[in-house]
């Protein structure tokens, strides 16, 4: 009765469902990596300064200054930037924009589980890449596909990111087929692939600001790719919505990246903060895979990831557990401040003091 007047499409979505959101200040929260540090101060004035008398009018639709200021952030023109409400929204269009009913596409086993549900949205075909027993990607799965690949570099939520050689590989063994590589962690990484962007016009980099720029609540997401790919993201975009920023995002964005130091300051003090939070978790017994991201990914030999996930929560500490083989034994921690962090050993230690161990 409900679903009487649905559409096919609003019938056969399967929506995401993002990790939970308390806004109780009294929560740890390390399950939707967000930023612990606040973003530059200059974002904040340049987003006070914007609320003003201008808010009457429509923002850019074409939004020429922050693409200019990003373009020129990663050496390219702004004709090779696209510039969305968040990234999620970017991949949005970019299925819409690169894949086709009918075409299979990849992306692997273990990923970012928003690309099902865009592909299921828009009734696009795909496979899914097992894992090697590592948890890396299986390169070689992923040449020869029939309707275009998409991944995360790093990955998520496995934090493990490949490197630029193994990149250029499946762009060359797919050379009539888009590749998008979602960079959304890269800032933590070594491994961005943008400067393959002018040898490679099927490649196409989707970042985040929400991430290393401490910009979550912004949603400021962009794509990097050739002319021709981001003139198909534009169609797409005015086919839906001219104004997918509003002048507040505009202005702040556009502070944040004439600010790099800021943002670099925190990467590095979040890098600092995952190497001993990624040794004190061995100590503890755990398997911590290698992370180039703002997370970690972690499972115990001998206790329940279901168990400690739930105990976390009843003393107010949140991280990510996902229900489903092969994960389900992992928890995705992400990294918050020194000071967290050893709130989280706290609650972990008395945890695991109270938790049945398996064997
Ligand atoms: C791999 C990956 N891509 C994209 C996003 C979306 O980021 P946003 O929409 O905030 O830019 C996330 C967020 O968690 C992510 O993990």
């Amino acid at each position: 009765m409900m679903q009487t007047f649905w559409s096919t499409m609003a019938k056969r979505a399967t929506p995401y469902v993002p990790g939970e959101q308390l806004n109780d200040q009294n929560v740890l929260k390390l399950n939707t990596n967000e930023n612990p540090y606040p973003p530059s101060p200059s974002v904040i004035q340049a987003i006070r300064d914007a609320a003003n008398v201008d808010l009457r009018r429509y923002p850019s639709p074409d939004l020429e200054q922050l693409r200019e200021i990003i373009g020129k952030t990663y050496d390219l023109t702004k004709d090779q930037v696209f510039i969305g409400n968040g990234s999620d929204e970017v991949l949005a269009f970019s299925f819409m924009a690169f894949f086709e009913p009918g075409k299979t596409i990849r992306f692997p086993e273990i990923t970012y589980s928003f690309y099902p549900v865009y592909a299921q949205l828009f009734d696009i075909p795909y496979e899914t890449i097992p894992m090697k027993a590592d948890f890396t990607l299986d390169i070689e799965r992923f040449y020869h596909s029939e309707g275009g690949v998409i991944f995360p570099n790093p990955n998520a939520p496995t934090s493990i990111a490949i490197g630029i050689d193994d990149i250029r590989k499946i762009l060359e063994h797919n050379p009539t087929r888009i590749v998008i590589v979602d960079e959304a962690y890269v800032d933590f990484s070594t491994q961005s692939a943008v400067s393959l962007i002018n040898k490679y016009p099927n490649l196409l980099i989707v970042q985040t600001t929400s991430k290393s720029r401490s910009l979550a609540g912004l949603r400021v997401g962009y794509a990097l790719g050739n002319e021709g790919l981001i003139q198909a993201l534009i169609r797409i975009k005015n086919s839906i919505n001219s104004y997918t920023l509003d002048r507040l995002a505009i202005a702040g964005a556009i502070a944040s990246f004439q600010d790099w130091k800021s943002t670099k300051e925190n990467i590095n003090k979040i890098i600092q903060t995952r190497t001993w939070v990624s040794e004190k978790m061995r100590d503890y017994g755990f398997f911590v895979l290698p992370s180039e991201t703002n997370f970690i990914f972690v499972t115990h030999p001998d206790f329940s990831a279901k168990q400690l996930y739930k105990l976390l929560k009843q003393r107010h500490v949140l991280v990510r557990y996902f229900n489903q083989p092969p994960i389900n034994q992992y928890l995705r921690i992400s990294i918050g401040t020194d000071k967290e962090m050893e709130q989280f050993f706290n609650c972990l230690s008395e945890v695991m003091a109270s938790c049945h161990s398996l064997s």
